[in-house]
């Protein structure tokens, strides 16, 4: 993207895949405002860069990220974190993009690191990645969505002891109770996994990839009727797209299909 960075390391290393790696390993990727804002900047980028169709975010082999910045948020106060709508931009990374966002997590992804592990619409582990919000041992409670996506993802007695004790979760438990959809060996074969999945969904058209993520992600808010009504109706407005014609077409004619995103 030609923007240089100090806590995060930005490449596309395949075809339509923009590729982000959370880069401060002496405080274990731990999420301070630079990086969030950092993380934010190349997310925008890529959402904007019509080649990338979908993005892969990871950390290091021994942590994705070991919480927000417990140093930076020592001192805080409560009219400083209220004033300034502490840890609000970081909602931001879930609703600006509308690309696939994969988050490949290898050792800790503690407290914000979980949160933001969450915030991946598909997730991918290795066995070593170790998950946990534990927030409550340092007196707060997590402050980035912990509560309600742990919770959806795997069930609320689950949720509420992992949140009320602090435990950590294995990479097995977290594959056993849905909250990653896949659990590699290594965390080398957890980021080409990654990679891998990324590539194949940006070599779809984007159109309908965008229209895929959207109505699933509107699952999490909507009731079922209403759910599926949504559903419909972005599913007859994709008649309208060349990529329907095209995608249709070529299955008749037994050819592959070249995609326009239109
Ligand atoms: C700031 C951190 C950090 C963090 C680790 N470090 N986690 N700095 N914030 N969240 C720093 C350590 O201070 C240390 O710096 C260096 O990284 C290496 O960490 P060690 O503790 O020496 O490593 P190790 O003994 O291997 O233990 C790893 C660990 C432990 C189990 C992950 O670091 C740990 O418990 N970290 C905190 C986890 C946590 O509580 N996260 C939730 C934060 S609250 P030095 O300078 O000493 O080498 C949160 C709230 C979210 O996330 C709310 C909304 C975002």
């Amino acid at each position: 993207t030609g923007k240089t960075y100090e806590h995060i390391l930005v490449s596309t290393p395949k075809p339509g895949v923009g590729f982000i790696q959370l880069n401060r390993p002496k405080a274990l990727n731990a999420l301070s405002t630079p990086l969030i804002l950092e993380l934010n900047s190349a997310l925008r980028d890529f959402q904007s860069t019509s080649t990338i169709g979908a993005i892969v975010l990871t950390g290091s082999d021994r942590a994705f990220a070991a919480g927000a910045d417990i140093k930076e948020m020592a001192d805080l106060t409560f009219s400083a974190a209220y004033g300034a709508d502490f840890i609000e931009t970081w909602s931001d990374l879930v609703t600006f993009l509308k690309k696939p966002l994969i988050t490949a997590i290898n050792g800790y992804a503690l407290g914000g690191g979980c949160e933001l592990a969450m915030m991946g619409d598909i997730l991918y582990c290795s066995n070593s990645a170790v998950f946990g919000q534990p927030e409550i041992k340092l007196g707060v409670i997590p402050g980035a969505g912990g509560s309600q996506r742990l919770t959806k993802a795997i069930g609320k007695s689950r949720a509420m002891e992992a949140i009320l004790t602090g435990n950590n979760i294995s990479a097995k438990q977290a594959g056993d109770w849905g909250l990653v959809a896949k659990v590699f060996e290594t965390p080398e074969e957890c980021v080409n996994g990654a990679l891998k999945t990324a590539e194949k969904i940006a070599g779809f058209s984007q159109i309908a990839v965008k229209a895929a993520k959207e109505v699933v992600n509107k699952s999490q808010d909507l009731g079922i009727r209403e759910g599926v009504e949504y559903e419909r109706r972005v599913f007859h407005g994709l008649f309208g797209s060349k990529d329907q014609k095209i995608g249709m077409s070529a299955f008749a004619k037994k050819e592959k299909a070249e995609w326009t995103n239109e």
